[in-house]
């Protein structure tokens, strides 16, 4: 079996989210779902409600009387930040893993994922856009490709890094040429069998080569520009730091101004602490997946 192949019965072999995610990304993507509606999916899980609530309570948001209920939460802090943190809070184990062949350390991985998902979203309010949640959500789980690639790009560890070297290739074209798939195919495959929107599928799936989408969408643009500019930020080094090769249009197309660029780096960096000090002990046992 090539390694295609075998990275194929890797990734449908998951086990699938709790459909509590698809759910939540439903809402979220509705334009007409009421506030409340996130609420009443979160409160049946006892595990996630708990995740949230610790993180209302978090210093962060410095209440001076504790939040007792996500409906309470949501009145004082806003549906979409509920949605964050329960999103985050579900994909958060899948995310914690240390992508050994790509040198991401668990707290790596988590860290450049999480940034790239907040500068995503900071760039889609600026741009104005609608579905911040779902870009959000495009920029969180970018990566997780990663988390079923890493066995193989540690093996053929030096083959790689002499194509990235002698063939001036970036690192997930050197996947491709000598693993015959890429960590952005991978994750493409791994949300598709975790049943995630065409939309966000396709942030994955295109998130280094924005270009071969059939549709280029901004939500695309985002989080690829997002991407790199985490990179330059040292948000989460590692393997792929190596060539990344980035894509003028989709800069074109987005045309952030170098101001637009600043407040949205800063912005990052206050939230991301903050959001770091919310997930540093671990989270309680949700309902997400485990390996
Ligand atoms: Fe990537
Ligand atoms: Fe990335």
């Amino acid at each position: 079996m090539n390694i295609r192949d075998q990275i194929f019965e890797k990734v449908t072999s998951f086990p699938t989210l709790p459909t509590i995610t698809q759910r939540l990304l439903s809402i979220i993507e509705d334009p007409n779902a009421a506030d409340a509606e996130i609420g009443r999916v979160i409160q049946y899980d006892p595990a996630l409600t708990a995740n949230v609530l610790k993180a209302a309570n978090s210093a962060f948001l410095g209440f001076s009387k504790p939040v007792s209920s996500i409906t309470e939460a949501s009145v004082r802090v806003g549906k979409k930040w509920i949605f964050q943190i329960a999103v985050s809070s579900l994909i958060y184990s899948n995310l914690n893993v240390f992508a050994k062949g790509y040198e991401l350390t668990a707290e790596q991985l988590w860290r450049h994922s999480m940034a790239v998902a907040l500068m995503s979203e900071n760039f889609g309010k600026i741009l104005r856009l609608g579905d911040t949640g779902m870009i959000f959500t495009g920029g969180l789980v970018h990566d997780i490709g990663k988390i079923a690639l890493h066995d193989a790009v540690d093996e053929y560890y030096d083959q790689l890094q002499e194509i990235v070297d002698t063939d001036e290739l970036s690192f997930e074209e050197a996947e491709r040429k000598l693993l015959g798939i890429d960590h952005a195919e991978v994750g493409a495959l791994i949300a598709e069998h975790w049943k995630f929107s065409p939309a966000i599928i396709d942030i994955i799936r295109w998130h280094h080569y924005p270009q071969g989408a059939e549709q280029i969408t901004s939500a695309i643009d985002i989080v690829h520009a997002a991407d790199a500019l985490c990179m330059m930020e040292g948000f989460g080094l590692g393997k792929e730091g190596l060539q990344y090769h980035v894509c003028q249009e989709s800069l074109s197309r987005l045309d952030l101004t170098k101001e637009t660029v600043e407040t949205a780096v800063s912005r990052v960096m206050d939230s991301l602490e903050n959001i770091e000090d919310m997930f540093s002990d671990k989270p309680a046992e949700c309902a997400a997946v485990r390996r």
